[in-house]
């Protein structure tokens, strides 16, 4: 009789937040023991209890700050995890021009922190949380992860200087096997509807915006930009249902153990997409579609540091990986519209 070996452990930092939670489900669904750490200064505990109550199971959870080394390396050897995937960090672009050096100290600060105590902690193996804001103004599209990157604000230029310090961590220690996940515009929610994205305040976003104009929380939709050179005049981008970005990061993870295509390669960066550009209208007819409610919408000018189109190039996940992504952009809208309208229900 063969003995099947125990879970992996893994944890998340970050694990609550939106793509955290949701990578959560999926890693547990894939027999990983998933250990979370968030100091909730984007969440709610309550996350917690939903994750209890999609899968049945308990998560250890721990509140605490990536940047306290002590208590990230107690509980990597108090846990025994094996893996880390690294979502905590702060990732309003507006914020980070107003105060640029909070968000070095949380991102950047955070993941040398994180890092450290890994390897005090003898644990190599990570997933970190990048983006496509990385590239920039795009020289061609859609962008390959050859393409030249230049991030065109403070919080971009967190995630690629975090990158340059994981590559030079790997060519210092060929022990790491490290992954820089670059997402595009992830968006929806799980299947139950109890878990989603839920900025507080007036969203950013656009899927959250549209979300609650067609709850009638928000009156209309200012569309930034109606005379961009695109399809429809609108901003396109390359929009990624989240539980196609978390079943990512469960390929990730397995694509860096031993024999598999990442685990000979100490660093890699790959595009997380769906490969397929869509603009803000044809997101805002399908939302309408899905939720069969109008979304009301004025044209406004373009926003300040807004590109008006890029999308991934997402052959080099499905090499590597053999993840791509599958789910609608109608399955985004229609997932997003039930987690909302649960959001409602209370
Ligand atoms: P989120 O804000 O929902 O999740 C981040 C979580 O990290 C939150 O729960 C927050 O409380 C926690 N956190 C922040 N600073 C922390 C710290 N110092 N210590 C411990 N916990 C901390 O954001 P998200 O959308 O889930 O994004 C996760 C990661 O993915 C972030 O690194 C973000 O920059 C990156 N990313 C997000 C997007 C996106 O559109 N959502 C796109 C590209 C990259
Ligand atoms: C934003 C971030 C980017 C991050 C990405 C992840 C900015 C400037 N950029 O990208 O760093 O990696 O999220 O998801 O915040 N739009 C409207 N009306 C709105 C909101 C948005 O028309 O009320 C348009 C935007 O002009 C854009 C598209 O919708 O064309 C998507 O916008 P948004 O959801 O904010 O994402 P990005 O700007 O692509």
């Amino acid at each position: 009789m063969s003995i099947a070996p125990p879970p992996k452990t893994v944890l998340l930092t970050g694990g609550l937040g939106y793509i955290g939670s949701h990578t959560a489900l999926a890693l547990h669904e894939a027999g990983w023991r998933v250990v979370l750490l968030d100091n909730l200064a984007n969440a709610s505990r309550a996350v917690l209890g939903r994750l209890e109550a999609i899968t049945g199971a308990p998560f250890p959870f721990y509140e605490a700050d990536v940047r306290d080394r002590a208590a990230v390396e107690a509980v990597l050897k108090g846990e025994g995890v094996q893996a880390v995937v690294h979502f905590a960090g702060a990732k309003a672009v507006g914020e980070s021009s107003a105060d640029p050096l909070s968000y070095f100290d949380n991102n950047v600060g955070g993941a040398v922190a994180l890092l450290q105590a890994m390897a005090a902690a003898n644990v190599r193996q990570f997933v970190f949380s990048s983006s496509a804001t990385v590239y920039g103004t795009p020289k061609y599209l859609p962008y390959d992860e050859a393409h030249p990157t230049a991030a065109i604000n403070p919080y971009g230029r967190t995630k690629l200087h975090i990158e340059e310090i994981l590559q030079d961590l790997a060519a210092s220690d060929d022990r790491w096997r490290i992954a820089a996940l670059r997402y595009f515009n992830p968006v929806g929610a799980h299947d139950s509807g109890l878990i989603g994205d839920d900025p507080n305040g007036i969203p950013n976003n656009l899927m959250p915006y549209v979300m609650r104009v067609a709850a009638g929380q928000l009156e209309v939709l200012s569309v930034f930009g109606t005379d961009y050179d695109t399809k429809d005049g609108t901003g396109v981008r390359d929009y990624i249902h989240v539980v196609d970005l978390a079943e990512g990061h469960v390929a990730a993870l397995e694509a860096l153990q031993p024999g598999r295509a990442l685990g000979e390669s100490p660093f890699e960066v790959v595009n997380l997409g769906s490969g397929v550009g869509h603009s803000v209208l044809e997101l805002v007819k399908a939302f309408e579609r899905a939720s069969n409610r109008p979304v009301p919408w004025k044209a406004a000018p373009r926003r300040a540091g807004d590109l008006p189109e890029y999308f991934a190039e997402p052959s080099k996940a499905k090499a590597l990986l053999k993840w791509e992504a599958k789910r609608s952009l109608e399955a985004m809208c229609a997932s997003s519209w039930a987690f909302q309208s649960r959001q409602a229900e209370g």
